[in-house]
């Protein structure tokens, strides 16, 4: 018997590393949807799922026991500028998603950007303060997964990878800089501790397959890091010169979304919970094994 899951965002950085590892299991059924094709999935919907109608008739399709929650606008300008689209996708459509009769279980991907970053550590209790749209919006798809699903999970995290549908990031954007010679600016006063996306949907699948409370949960690398040291990391691992990074310190009052400085999260919780949190290196030397196999993606 296998349980049909319904992944949103599958053509994303995130959603199709979540989809082939999905699919290795052979206990799911996985539906996918995004607004463009999808050649890795046969069970792809091309739909708009801010659109309420188009959404409801994939969930009619079909009558998913477990969605995860991958979409978003990840553009923080385009959030900023395109506030009612992007409260469509990232309130409303999880409203429905979490209602719909079927869905036992929803896993609404979040962010650390919940936070207004003046701190750091931050656990699953402490307070949150978007400073920008995107992080508002977010957090209001939260509430709706824990008011309306039968079971919530709130994974907040901050990934890296490469296939990011909203443009470069960050690793590619590097990655192109780095390449051909350019020197980047790393902030050295902006701090956060990602996940390779392929570290991340192992843990989310270990997640799913454990008896855990509803409710909010961090996934995260295991210590904080400056966005400088993360770009060092980078080019010493690819092997390009790291004088080619730039230590500078973020001057917020230049940016027209708003962006927090330390977003690092506490971890504690999924670790007690035995799942195996992985340290930075390994998640970069996760990153450049991938990337070996298959350079042509950037
Ligand atoms: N990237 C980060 O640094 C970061 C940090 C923290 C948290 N997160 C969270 O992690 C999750 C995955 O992010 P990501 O980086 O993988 O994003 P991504 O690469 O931009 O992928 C977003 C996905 O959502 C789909 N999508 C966007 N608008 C849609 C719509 N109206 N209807 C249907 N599908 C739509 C996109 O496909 P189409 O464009 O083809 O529709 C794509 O598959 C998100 O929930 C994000 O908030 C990301």
């Amino acid at each position: 018997m296998t349980t049909k899951v319904l992944l949103t965002g599958a053509s994303g950085m995130l959603g199709k590393m979540l989809f082939k590892e999905l699919n290795v299991q052979k206990r799911y059924e996985v539906f996918t949807v995004s607004r463009t094709e999808l050649k890795i999935s046969d069970k792809h919907f091309i739909n708009d799922i801010g659109d309420h109608n188009q959404l409801t008739q994939i969930l009619r399709s079909c009558e998913p026991e477990i969605v995860i929650n991958c979409a978003a606008y990840v553009n923080l300008d385009f959030c900023e500028k395109n506030q009612t689209q992007t409260s469509l996708l990232h309130q409303r459509a999880v409203s429905i998603l979490s209602s719909y009769p079927s869905v036992q279980s929803l896993y609404y991907i979040s962010t650390d950007s919940v936070f207004d970053g003046q701190s750091g550590n931050y656990d699953e209790e402490d307070l949150v303060n978007p400073l920008n749209y995107y992080a508002l919006s977010k957090l209001h798809g939260e509430s709706e997964t824990l008011k309306k699903a039968k079971n919530g999970f709130i994974i907040r995290t901050n990934i890296f990878g490469f296939n990011s549908t909203a443009g470069k990031s960050l690793f590619e954007w590097a990655y192109q800089n780095l390449s051909t010679g350019n020197s980047i600016n790393g902030f050295t006063n902006v701090f956060f501790n990602p996940l390779y996306v392929w570290n991340l949907s192992k843990m989310i699948i270990s997640f799913m397959q454990m008896n855990c409370s509803t409710g909010i949960y961090n996934f995260a690398s295991n210590q904080g890091i400056s966005k400088y040291m993360f770009l060092f990391k980078i080019a010493e691992v690819f092997g390009f010169d790291t004088k080619l990074i730039k230590p500078i310190r973020l001057d917020i009052s230049q940016m027209n979304a708003m962006r927090p400085l330390n977003t690092t999260l506490n971890t504690n919780k999924i670790n007690n919970l035995g799942i195996n949190v992985p340290n930075i290196d390994i998640c970069i030397q996760n990153l450049y094994n991938d990337f070996k196999k298959d350079v042509t993606r950037v």
